[in-house]
């Protein structure tokens, strides 16, 4: 095992009677570019769910690093080093650019208003850390020239960008990225996979959600296949993209 591989074993979950995760058992490389495919309704948002906390299993283990983790709260997974985007990046539109990544921070709400009420000044001195490190993150991924600007003036492919420097903000050591290339015009979605790929070489692991199959080929290392709740088949790129068994979960019996 490596440093922060993340292990699934007999992974399940249901919604009432219908089983939607079932025996899902893998591993997820620490510091690898994993990609996630499979058709629509196969299972995969809620495998994110599950493995950053924000739904519960209904059997199975997860490891981080050598770590239980299925029982810890979200906020918890995130601290051990688990960052999640969503399928549909949502920013805080009435916000600046800066602002929605400033708000990423750890240690916010009820904490920051102690710290606030008994030490005013440590407080300045750590917001204008985190915003120094949030602009030096909108640098990173392009958007620095809009820090300022609204975030509801953001295209989509600027919002995945955002939502990147939002994640990056937490220093994670794996980050689950649920479609980065939907609804991403193909200039961005060219800087989208190269910061992707920069970020990687940092040793920060990935595990993609694409339907953007260039992309996945492109990107990732090891693709796992899903439909219908379970891991169909795990492999290269080319071994996945050869295998019948995948075009078949695709285009039905
Ligand atoms: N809260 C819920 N209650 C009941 N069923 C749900 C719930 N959330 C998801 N499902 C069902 O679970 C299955 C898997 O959904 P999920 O969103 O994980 O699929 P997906 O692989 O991410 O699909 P897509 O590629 O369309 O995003 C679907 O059949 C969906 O209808
Ligand atoms: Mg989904």
């Amino acid at each position: 095992m490596t440093l922060h591989d993340l292990e699934l074993e007999e992974v399940g979950r249901d919604f009432g009677a219908v089983r939607v995760l079932d025996r899902v058992s893998c591993t997820i490389a620490g510091g690898a570019i994993t990609g996630l495919i499979g058709p629509n309704g196969a299972g995969k948002s809620t495998l994110f769910d599950l493995i950053a906390g924000s739904r519960s299993p209904s059997r199975g283990r997860i490891r981080f690093a050598g770590r239980r983790i299925e029982h810890l709260p979200p906020y918890r997974r995130h601290r051990a080093g688990i960052a999640r985007g969503f399928q549909v990046a949502r920013p805080f539109l009435g916000l600046s650019v800066l602002e929605n990544v400033m708000l990423a921070a750890p240690g916010q709400a009820g904490e920051l208003f102690w710290r606030n009420w008994l030490t005013p000044g440590a407080v300045a001195r750590g917001e204008r850390a985190v915003a120094a490190d949030a602009m030096a993150l909108l640098e990173f991924v392009g958007l620095a020239d809009l820090a300022r600007a609204e975030a509801a003036v953001l295209s989509g492919g600027q919002r995945k960008l955002l939502d990147l420097a939002r994640l990056l903000l937490g220093r994670p050591r794996l980050i689950l990225l649920d479609e980065p290339g939907a609804g991403v015009a193909p200039a961005l979605l060219e800087r989208i996979m190269e910061r992707i790929a920069a970020v990687n070489r940092r040793g920060v692991g990935f595990l993609i959600i694409e339907h953007n199959l260039d992309l996945v080929m492109r990107l990732c290392s090891r693709v796992l296949v899903m439909a219908e709740g379970r891991i169909l088949t795990a492999g290269t790129a080319e071994e996945v993209r050869a295998d019948p068994r995948v075009a078949r979960a695709w285009l039905g019996p």
